[in-house]
């Protein structure tokens, strides 16, 4: 439901900050030219949209760290939707890598003529669910949004909530998954095999890495090098913006964590609500 907190467009729930606006999102839809060359880096919020910037940085510059220790992640892989960001992309040389948040039908229509690559990540709904619930009471102009887990697990069934519902970005993006440049891939498989994945990701890219250049992204995308990062960890997002005592981007950095926080009962009405949504959905995921 829109308040003074949101606003809807085209449908969608947006935050009601200066960083979103209806023109600006008319312009992106609309106006906005992808190139070629442009690697957009695409998630539902919570499902590692920062480390797949990261290990897109870091095969950019052929495992080389210095462009991810020196440059804010937010200037690296901007959000397209993020008007801040609009003269980043401007100005961005190319190839540009780029991220965003936004269901297939509010994304660029310039993509559907171009050959911009897309990396589509997504994450269990449920890990989802739980990451956004702890990392949103960090955001203060989010603060009077529904605060209790039971609250957050019914608006993310009903999908209204911020970028729209989960059930729909995911179905809608992975329409897209006979075209070549469209790249699907879990943040589980990413979890399991990061070595392997970058390998794919490369090969998607057509992009050759040695494996002592890939053992570095490796290494410098891992929780543990990504959280004292401080162009990568979001700690230096404004005070204004961000009370960084009441949440943090890098939280756990695990799959299953939402069984310390999901009743079982919650987990089984998120199972029938899941099943319901996702019939037909022929792609097997790895939580399934
Ligand atoms: P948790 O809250 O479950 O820890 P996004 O970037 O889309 O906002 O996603 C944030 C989630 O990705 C957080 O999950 C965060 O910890 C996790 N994440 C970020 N970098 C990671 C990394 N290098 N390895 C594993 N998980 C990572």
């Amino acid at each position: 439901m829109a308040s003074r907190t949101h606003f809807i467009h085209k449908g969608i729930l947006f935050p009601a900050t200066d960083i979103y606006t209806v023109e600006h999102l008319t312009y992106i839809e609309d106006e906005f030219q992808l190139m070629d060359d442009d690697v957009v880096n695409v998630t539902y919020p919570k499902s590692g949209t920062h480390w797949m910037a990261e290990i897109l940085s870091l095969i950019h510059q052929d495992g080389d760290p210095t462009w991810v220790r020196n440059v804010l992640l937010s200037e690296r892989v901007p959000w397209i939707e993020n008007i801040e960001t609009k003269d980043i992309l401007l100005n961005y040389t190319p190839p540009r890598f780029l991220s965003t948040h936004l269901p297939l039908q509010l994304f660029p229509k310039s993509f559907h003529h171009s050959k911009a690559k897309v990396i589509y990540t997504v994450r269990n709904p449920k890990d989802v669910l739980v990451s956004f619930y702890y990392f949103i009471k960090a955001f203060k102009f989010l603060k009077d949004y529904a605060r209790t887990l039971q609250e957050d697990l019914e608006e993310f069934l009903s999908g209204n909530r911020v970028y729209g519902s989960w059930f729909d970005h995911v179905k809608g993006w992975l329409t897209m998954k006979d075209k070549p440049n469209f790249f699907f891939i879990t943040y589980e498989e990413l979890q399991q095999d990061l070595w392997g994945s970058v390998e794919r990701i490369c090969r998607f890219l057509g992009k050759e890495l040695t494996d002592q250049q890939i053992d570095s992204v490796v290494e410098n995308a891992s929780f543990e090098t990504m959280k004292d990062n401080k162009m990568s960890n979001m700690s230096q997002v404004s005070d204004k913006i961000m009370d960084h005592s009441k949440g943090k981007l890098m939280r756990k950095g695990k799959s299953g964590t939402w069984k310390s926080s999901l009743t079982v009962a919650q987990s089984e009405r998120f199972d029938r609500v899941y099943q319901e949504k996702m019939r037909g959905v022929t792609v097997a995921f790895p939580w399934d």
